[in-house]
């Protein structure tokens, strides 16, 4: 059973130069790319896309980050792509995270944690149209 998820390579990610590191290792793991796009988000769709953090303290902080400069928004395909994708990433925190994951590898800080992944079936599918309205 294929499932899908949408991840996001964040304006961190972009800047320092790991599109490939991450697509990397999401190939390598054996999910397959259903969508890519380099885009800057507008404040609105940022506010949408994070709306179930809206009332925490971060939020602010977290949609001026992700408006910042552009991100790399893919939706990724396979079996428990979700789950896959989320071990893939590590932790939130990165200095939490296993070395081996893309933020134990990469990161230090909570709020520039390189990569967002959908966390349950039903983010997936509301965060993918967000970000692809017309193509699933
Ligand atoms: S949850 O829902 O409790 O698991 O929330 P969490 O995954 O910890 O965080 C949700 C997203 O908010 C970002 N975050 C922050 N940004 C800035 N500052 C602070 N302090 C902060 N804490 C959490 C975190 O990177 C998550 O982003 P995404 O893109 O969802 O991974």
């Amino acid at each position: 059973m294929s499932e899908r998820t949408l991840v996001l390579i964040k304006p961190d990610g972009v800047r320092r130069g790991l599109i490939g590191d991450v697509i990397a290792r999401i190939e390598r793991k054996g999910l397959t790319i259903a969508a890519m796009e380099l885009r800057q988000l507008d404040a609105e769709t940022a506010k949408t896309h994070y709306a179930e953090h809206s009332e925490r303290p971060f939020f602010g902080e977290l949609v001026d980050f992700i408006t910042s400069a552009p991100l790399v928004a893919l939706v990724v395909e396979g079996p428990r792509a979700i789950e896959a994708f989320r071990g893939l990433a590590g932790l939130t925190d990165p200095v939490k995270s296993a070395p081996g994951t893309i933020r134990g590898d990469h990161a230090l800080e909570i709020g520039e944690n390189v990569v967002h992944g959908s966390d349950s079936p039903e983010s997936a599918a509301r965060e993918i149209k967000i970000f692809f309205p017309d193509r699933f």
